[in-house]
């Protein structure tokens, strides 16, 4: 069941919608930085006559109240964009600004959002209760969502949705898994010290580089030997600093390096294994270790009951063949601060589709999306927001 006139309202917009998505694109602007972004988005909103407050430094909530009491829904999309430079020479909306790139779809996700805004606002009469519409900054450092929950986004709100529009699904399909779709993401710093001196006279120094190297060899066995075999982990160290000099033993090493899982229990078992492993790897030398652990991103896990809504809502609005169980990524989304505090779900919107480039890794140059699910997308937000209202069972 979906609702028919909530479907003509986002059809009724979807020129705009790819043109707003194309201006967004031609102007990016890096995470906490979205002024004009906001500002464009504030406009629209405030030309629908959607109620809206801005949040600080960049951003936007805005609500829309339906003509019958109930619960309130929010529907978020992120809006910032990358530090890369867009290769897609002789796009007439490339982007305009050396070095920063919507290399994500941030910008569709922005201008989906707000065409399902607009529908909605065209259909509230109809609504029982009300729908939160959070245009989010700065996904991209994992601080946005966290600021937004902050200033408010959530409060009062009874399940939260959002969604990415993802090149390594095909065009069409969509999916809502219950359950694990986006691993945490944090970030890992190892200093050891050891005694520096000449590298002729290894008996009186200890050798900050052979106990990185031991250390690095040693940490795979955390995801090989401590990690259950059904739960998946990656702990990767992706920088290493060592030494000065070809004749000068290393006196200190610093290593740089990132953890990915998909549950909380697995995290923190990780996390405590790591630093486990840190310091008794540095004493077998005699050496010392600092491990400076930064959480970043929880795991984006879908409550199962949202889950099978959305799968629902795709199944009655674009066939039975839309919907897809898409693999979890090991890539990381501050989504995951919103099903913090309230149930919700998360959808990859497929819009893989060779012959129009939209297959391209997320984050590259050449990345481009396939503008024809966009209106797949609004009409997703827009009906998930109406069908949970709608139902009593929650
Ligand atoms: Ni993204």
């Amino acid at each position: 069941m979906i609702n028919k006139a909530i479907s003509q309202s986002v059809r009724t917009h979807s020129q705009a919608m790819i043109a707003f998505r194309r201006d967004l694109h031609a102007h990016p602007e890096l995470p906490w930085e979205e002024v004009r972004t906001t500002q464009k988005v504030a406009q629209a909103l405030e030309k629908a006559g959607i109620r809206y407050r801005l949040t600080e430094p960049t951003g936007a909530i805005a609500e829309i109240t339906g003509g019958k009491p109930g619960k309130t829904v929010a529907l978020r999309a992120d809006m910032d964009a990358l530090p890369v430079q867009e290769l897609n020479d002789g796009l007439s909306y490339k982007s305009g600004t050396d070095g920063i790139m919507h290399a994500c779809g941030h910008d569709a996700h922005t201008a989906m959002l707000l065409t399902a805004a607009i529908a909605l606002q065209e259909n509230r009469e109809a609504l029982r209760g009300s729908v939160r519409l959070i245009f989010q900054p700065a996904e991209e450092i994992a601080e946005g969502a966290k600021a937004m929950v902050k200033q408010g986004a959530i409060g009062g709100v009874d399940n939260v949705f959002g969604m990415h529009i993802w090149t390594t699904t095909d065009s069409g399909k969509i999916s809502c898994n219950a359950g694990s779709s986006f691993a945490s993401a944090d970030l890992l710093r190892v200093t050891f010290k050891g005694r520096g001196g000449h590298g002729s006279m290894p008996e009186a120094c200890i050798d900050a580089a052979v106990v990185a190297s031991a250390f690095v060899m040693n940490l795979q066995a955390i995801v090989a030997r401590e990690t259950s075999p059904l739960a998946s982990a990656v702990v990767t160290i992706g920088r290493m600093e060592v030494g000065t000099r070809f004749n000068v033993i290393a006196e200190n090493a610093q290593l740089d390096g990132t953890v990915r899982c998909f549950d909380v229990a697995t995290r923190e078992r990780l996390r405590a294994a790591i630093e486990r492993y840190a310091q008794h790897t540095a004493a077998v030398y005699g050496a010392t270790a600092e491990v400076a652990y930064t959480y970043g991103t929880l795991p984006v896990i879908n409550e199962a009951r949202s889950a099978l809504l959305a799968q629902s809502v795709i199944g009655d609005a674009f066939g039975e063949k839309a919907l897809f169980a898409e693999k979890p990524t090991t890539g990381g989304e501050d989504f995951s601060f919103y099903l913090e505090n309230i149930p919700g779900c998360f959808a990859l919107l497929g819009c893989r589709n060779r012959e129009k480039g939209s297959d391209r890794a997320h984050h590259h140059g050449a990345f481009n999306i396939d503008e024809d699910v966009m209106i797949n997308g609004a009409e997703l937000y827009a009906q998930y927001a109406w069908r949970y209202l709608e139902q009593d069972a929650f």
